[in-house]
């Protein structure tokens, strides 16, 4: 279970708090979906979740244990908005095994299936992926750094109709085993999704009842 309790973020160069006193709790079994309009703090909240940015106050608990952001880089994987802008390696291959050097080819194909990318050719570079693929991919990517806990930035910005729906189904189905938290301005191409709801705003989190 991860646990946020009040946590502000109110960097120097920011005018107000970004993030007032942001608190939740969420579980494997079903994702967490954060909406708020553009600026509302969606990606500084990810960041900090993430052990990319440090909060000003307030507290995060794994299981309920304190973490630090050292622990919460490992903990956390992120996907952002353009993963295929993040890409390093020149084929799917590479892109798995940068940091993995011992990356089995059992394992490999294991991930690869659980995202439902093993119909692919290994060989093929990240930037010829359709855009769900790419998605595909960098959660792939995540999953074998061991992320116990899976961020998303927008991730159905700029994907089709059918294929938003099967990362959805794929994000649904990850949860299960997963911490798994959303972020996005368009929490109506969620409706029908199965999860957990909050509203960013005003650098406050309330849940939201009714749908948008
Ligand atoms: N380090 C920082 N210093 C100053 N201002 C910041 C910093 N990080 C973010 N901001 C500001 O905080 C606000 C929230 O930014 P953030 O990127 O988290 O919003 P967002 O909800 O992800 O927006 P979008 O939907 O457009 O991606 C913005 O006004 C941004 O300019
Ligand atoms: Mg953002």
């Amino acid at each position: 279970m991860l646990e946020l309790s009040g946590i502000t973020y109110a960097p120097a160069t920011a005018g107000a708090p970004i993030l007032d006193g942001v608190g939740f709790q969420t579980q494997k079994g079903r994702p967490l979906l954060i909406a708020g309009a553009s600026g509302s703090g969606k990606t500084s909240l990810l960041e900090i979740i993430s052990g990319l940015a440090s909060a000003t106050s307030g507290s995060i608990r794994w299981n309920g244990s304190a973490v630090k952001r050292r622990q919460l880089r490992w903990l956390c994987g992120i996907v952002f908005q353009f993963p295929e802008r993040h890409f390093l390696g020149l084929s799917v291959a590479q892109e798995l095994r940068l940091g993995h050097r011992r990356l089995g080819h059992e394992r490999e194909q294991s991930v690869l299936e659980r995202v439902g990318l093993d119909s692919i050719a290994s060989t093929t570079a990240p930037e010829r992926l359709s855009g769900g693929q790419q998605r595909r991919l960098a959660l792939a990517v995540q999953m074998l750094r061991g992320a116990e806990v899976l961020l998303l930035d927008e991730p159905t910005a700029g994907l089709d109709w059918s294929v938003r729906r099967d990362v959805l189904d794929l994000l649904a189905d990850l949860a299960r085993e997963q911490v798994l938290i959303v972020v996005t301005h368009e929490p109506e191409l969620f409706q029908d999704w199965d999860c957990q709801r909050l509203r960013l705003q005003g650098g406050r989190l309330e849940p939201m009842t009714t749908l948008p």
